[in-house]
C-alpha cells in the first residue's frame, strides 16, 4: 500500500505492507528510537504516539499505542513521535519531568510526555483528575508515580489559559507553541496535510477475511506477528462511522465508531445516560481512541464491556454482505464461547439501540483488579422501566459467569410486572445465581464470581432507588 503521511515535520510517501505496525515503521523503517517497545500488547504506553486527523472541520490529535496501530491508519494523517515534540532545549513538560525527578530509567518517559502533550491538545479545560485519568494507559515501573503526578500538577497549575478558553485549533496550537509545549511547525500541519497526494485505499476485500481490522486492539494482541507483513482489509470506512437518531426514534451507531467517539456523542448521552462515566472503566484513553464497538462484539469475550452494556440496552445488529442486509438481536448473536452468528462474507454495519428509553434507568458496574487497563472479573448492566413502583420492563446482563456475555432471562422474567420491594431484590439475586455457571480462573474463583454478581445486582437496585423518587430500602 502506498502511504502518504507527515511524520513530525516531514511529509513522506512510502510503499509499506498495510498491516505493519506503526511502532516498527517508526523504529525500524525510520530509525526513530525515541518511541519505545515494551509489551507490544497495548498495556504499557511506552510506544505512545499522537495521530492528527481532520474531525468536524478541524485537526484533532489523539494518543494511540503505536504497537497496535497498522500503518494503513496513518495514511493522510499527522504522526507525532517524541522526536517531533523536541525543540531547541527541552519542552515545558520535559523540564518539569526533570525538575520533579519524574524520570528514573527513562523508558516510560517518552510515552508520558506524548500523553501529557496529547491531553493539552485535546482537553476542553485542563483539570488535574481528568489529566490523571487521561494518562491511565501509561505505566512506570520505577518512580512510583508520585513524581510524575507532581510534574503533571505543576504543569497544569502554571498554565495561564486565556479567559475565553482555548478557542479554535490555531489559537490552541499558537498558545501551546508560545508556552513551549509544541514546536512551531505544528501551525502549518493542516495546510501541509491538505497538500498530500490523494489516498490510495487498499482494495476492499469481497469477503470477511481473517485480516479484517477495525481498531486492531484485539487482533494485534492475538495475531500481531501474522499481520506484520500482510495487506489488511480495513473495516472502518465512513459508511461504518457516525451516530444518528433514526426517523423511527431508534439510534444507529456505525460499527466502526470508537469508544471515545461514543463518549463524546450527545446522541449517545440521550440513549445511554452517563455513558461517558461507564466508558471510563473500559481500558484506557489510547485504547478507547482505537477500540470500535463492533470489534468489542465480534471479539465475543464473555466479559466484553460494550457487549454487556448493549445486551442490557436490548440492542440489535445490522449485518451486511455482498448480497444484502439483515437485522438480528444482539441477544441471539452469541452462540457459544467465541462463537457467533456471522457467516463468511458478513460484517456488522451498525448497532441499533431501541427508541423510547428516556424514562428508563440504566446502570453499568464492573469489578476488575485495577480500575484502568483491566478487563472485568464480573461486569453487569441493568436497563429498567419502573412505573408507580412496578417494574414494567427490565433487562439485566452479566459477563464473566458463563461462556458468553449473558442476558439473565429468568431474572428478567422474575422481575417483570412485580412491585419493587427489598424482598424482590433478594428473589432476583437467587434467580440470577441459579442461571450462571462461572468457572475459576485468573480473574477469580467460582465462589468469588457468584459473590460479585450478588453484590452487583444489589448495587444496581441501590442506584435505581437513588434515581426513583420513591426509595426502596435495599438489604
Ligand atoms: C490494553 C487493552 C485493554 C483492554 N481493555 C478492555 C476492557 O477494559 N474492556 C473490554 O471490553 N475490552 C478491552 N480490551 C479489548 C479490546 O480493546 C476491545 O474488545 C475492542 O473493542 C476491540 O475492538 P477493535 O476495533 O480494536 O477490534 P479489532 O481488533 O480490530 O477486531 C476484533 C475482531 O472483530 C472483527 N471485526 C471488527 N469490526 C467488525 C465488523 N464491523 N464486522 C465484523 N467483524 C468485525 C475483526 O475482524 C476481529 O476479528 C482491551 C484491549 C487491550 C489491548
Ligand atoms: S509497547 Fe506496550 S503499549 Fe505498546
Ligand atoms: S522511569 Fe523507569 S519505567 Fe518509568
Amino acid at each position: 500500500m502506498k502511504i502518504h503521511t507527515i511524520v513530525n515535520s516531514t511529509p513522506l510517501s512510502l510503499i509499506l505492507p498495510s498491516g505493519m505496525t506503526t511502532l516498527d515503521f517508526i523504529r525500524d523503517t525510520l530509525g526513530l528510537k525515541g518511541t519505545k517497545e515494551g509489551c507490544r500488547e497495548g498495556d504499557c504506553g511506552t510506544c505512545m504516539v499522537l495521530v492528527g486527523n481532520p474531525e468536524n472541520g478541524q485537526l484533532r490529535y489523539r494518543i494511540m499505542n503505536s504497537c497496535l496501530l497498522p500503518v494503513a491508519d496513518i495514511d493522510q494523517s499527522h504522526l507525532v513521535t517524541i522526536e517531533g515534540l523536541n525543540m531547541e532545549g527541552l519542552s515545558a513538560i520535559q523540564r518539569l519531568f526533570v525538575s520533579e525527578g519524574a524520570a528514573q530509567c527513562g523508558f516510560c518517559t517518552p510515552g508520558f510526555i506524548v500523553s501529557v502533550t496529547g491531553y493539552l491538545l485535546s482537553c476542553q479545560k485542563p483539570h488535574y483528575s481528568e489529566a490523571l485519568a487521561f494518562l491511565s494507559g501509561n505505566i512506570c515501573r520505577c518512580t512510583g508515580y508520585k513524581a510524575i503526578e507532581r510534574a503533571l500538577e505543576k504543569m497544569l497549575n502554571q498554565l495561564d489559559i486565556p479567559e475565553s478558553g482555548w478557542g479554535q485549533f490555531n489559537q490552541r496550537i499558537g498558545w501551546l507553541i508560545q508556552n513551549q509545549i509544541l514546536p512551531e511547525y505544528f501551525l502549518h500541519i493542516p495546510t501541509r496535510l491538505a497538500e498530500l497526494p490523494t489516498v490510495q485505499k487498499t482494495q476492499k476485500a469481497e469477503y470477511y477475511s481473517l485480516y479484517s481490522v477495525a481498531g486492531g486492539t484485539d487482533l494485534y494482541v492475538q495475531r500481531g506477528e501474522d499481520l506484520e507483513e500482510k495487506e489488511i482489509d480495513r473495516v472502518t470506512g465512513n459508511d461504518m462511522k457516525g451516530i444518528t437518531e433514526l426517523d423511527d426514534g431508534r439510534c444507529s451507531i456505525g460499527a466502526a465508531t470508537t469508544i471515545s467517539e461514543l463518549t463524546e456523542s450527545e446522541v449517545i448521552g440521550r440513549f445511554i445516560p452517563h455513558f461517558a462515566d461507564y466508558a471510563g472503566l473500559i481500558a484506557c484513553t489510547s485504547i478507547r481512541n482505537r477500540a470500535t464497538i463492533a470489534g468489542n462484539i465480534v471479539n465475543a469475550s464473555p466479559i466484553g464491556d460494550m457487549s454487556i452494556i448493549l445486551l442490557a440496552m436490548n440492542a440489535s445488529l445490522l449485518i451486511e454482505d455482498n448480497e444484502g442486509q439483515r437485522e438480528t438481536g444482539l441477544l441471539h448473536f452469541f452462540k457459544g464461547y467465541k462463537q457467533f452468528d456471522l457467516s463468511d462474507g458478513e460484517r456488522i454495519k451498525a448497532i441499533i439501540l431501541p427508541s423510547g428509553n428516556c424514562d428508563w434507568f440504566f446502570n453499568f458496574e464492573k469489578v476488575s483488579k485495577r480500575t484502568h487497563l483491566d478487563i472485568a472479573s464480573v461486569n453487569s448492566a441493568i436497563h429498567i422501566k419502573v412505573v408507580g413502583n412496578f417494574i414494567v420492563e427490565v433487562f439485566v446482563s452479566v459477563g464473566g459467569v458463563a461462556p458468553i456475555p449473558l442476558m439473565l432471562h429468568a431474572t428478567n422474567r422474575y422481575l417483570k410486572g412485580r412491585e419493587l420491594t427489598p424482598e424482590l431484590v433478594d428473589g432476583a439475586i437467587s434467580t440470577a445465581l441459579s442461571e450462571i455457571s462461572p468457572i475459576s480462573d485468573a480473574r477469580g474463583s467460582t465462589e468469588y464470581k457468584r459473590l460479585l454478581l450478588k453484590q452487583l445486582i444489589r448495587v444496581h437496585f441501590e442506584r435505581l432507588s437513588e434515581f426513583l423518587t420513591q426509595k426502596i430500602a435495599i438489604r
